[in-house]
């Protein structure tokens, strides 16, 4: 059984049809409730539901064979995974953003809120600017609202939760998508099972992205 970390959530509905199109189905994962865990003895997999940004850590600690993570969790905390393919969905940027009209003093400390601390301390050491992050866990972008900090880096998908709070995407840091990743030991182990399936993966992920 080759054991599959899916991010719960719309995403992961759409990476599974994905799985499900290379050969990898699961009728039991579309039936309705609230079970977490599904197999297909005919197919060799065991699916699981998980927290987006969990998937790397049972990746990592081989809870999970592979699974399907962001480029955003993976750049943010470096998991010791291999990276496989890029699926070409959960398509996104990091940004930094802020009031339209925001002024960056040099000579101040730029204030920084992000669920994001090392990709954003990155970005900022690649242009020598001394900032402050301070770390949030979510609704990132009230923290400018209400004087907590200068700007924002977070994810960008439709831009509406930016502009429906009266911000703008200030610079880009980089795109994002979902990535199909193994855990290091699985693939030396099962090498040509996660290889068959990478590569039918793949081949479904480039037709929608040609
Ligand atoms: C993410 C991100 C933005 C929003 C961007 O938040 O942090 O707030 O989505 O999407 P949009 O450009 O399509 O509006 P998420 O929904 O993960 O919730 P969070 O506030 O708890 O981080």
């Amino acid at each position: 059984m080759l054991n599959i970390a899916l991010p719960k959530g719309r995403l992961g509905e759409v990476v599974f049809d994905m799985f499900a199109a290379a050969g990898y189905d699961c009728p039991a994962i579309r039936e309705p409730g609230r079970k977490l865990i599904f197999e297909n003895e005919s197919t060799g997999v065991r699916y699981f539901w998980v927290k987006p940004s969990d998937v790397s850590i049972y990746v990592e600690r081989g809870a999970a064979d592979i699974g399907v993570a962001g480029k955003d969790i993976l750049l943010e905390y470096a998991p010791q995974v291999y990276e496989l393919a890029d699926l070409h969905v959960g398509k996104c940027r990091m940004c930094v953003a802020g009031f339209r009209d925001f002024y960056d003093d040099p000579d101040r400390t730029l204030r920084v809120a992000t669920k994001f601390s090392n990709i954003a301390r990155q970005y900022y050491a690649g242009k020598s600017r001394l900032i402050d992050i301070i770390h949030l866990n979510g609704s990132i972008e009230l923290a400018p609202i209400l004087g907590l900090s200068d700007v924002i880096v977070d994810i960008v998908e439709t831009g509406t939760t930016l502009k429906e709070n009266n911000l703008a995407v200030l610079a880009e840091i980089l795109p994002i998508s979902a990535r199909l990743i193994a855990n290091k030991a699985s693939y030396a182990f099962a090498c040509e099972q996660i290889e068959t399936l990478t590569r039918r993966i793949r081949a479904i992920a480039d037709r929608r992205n040609p």
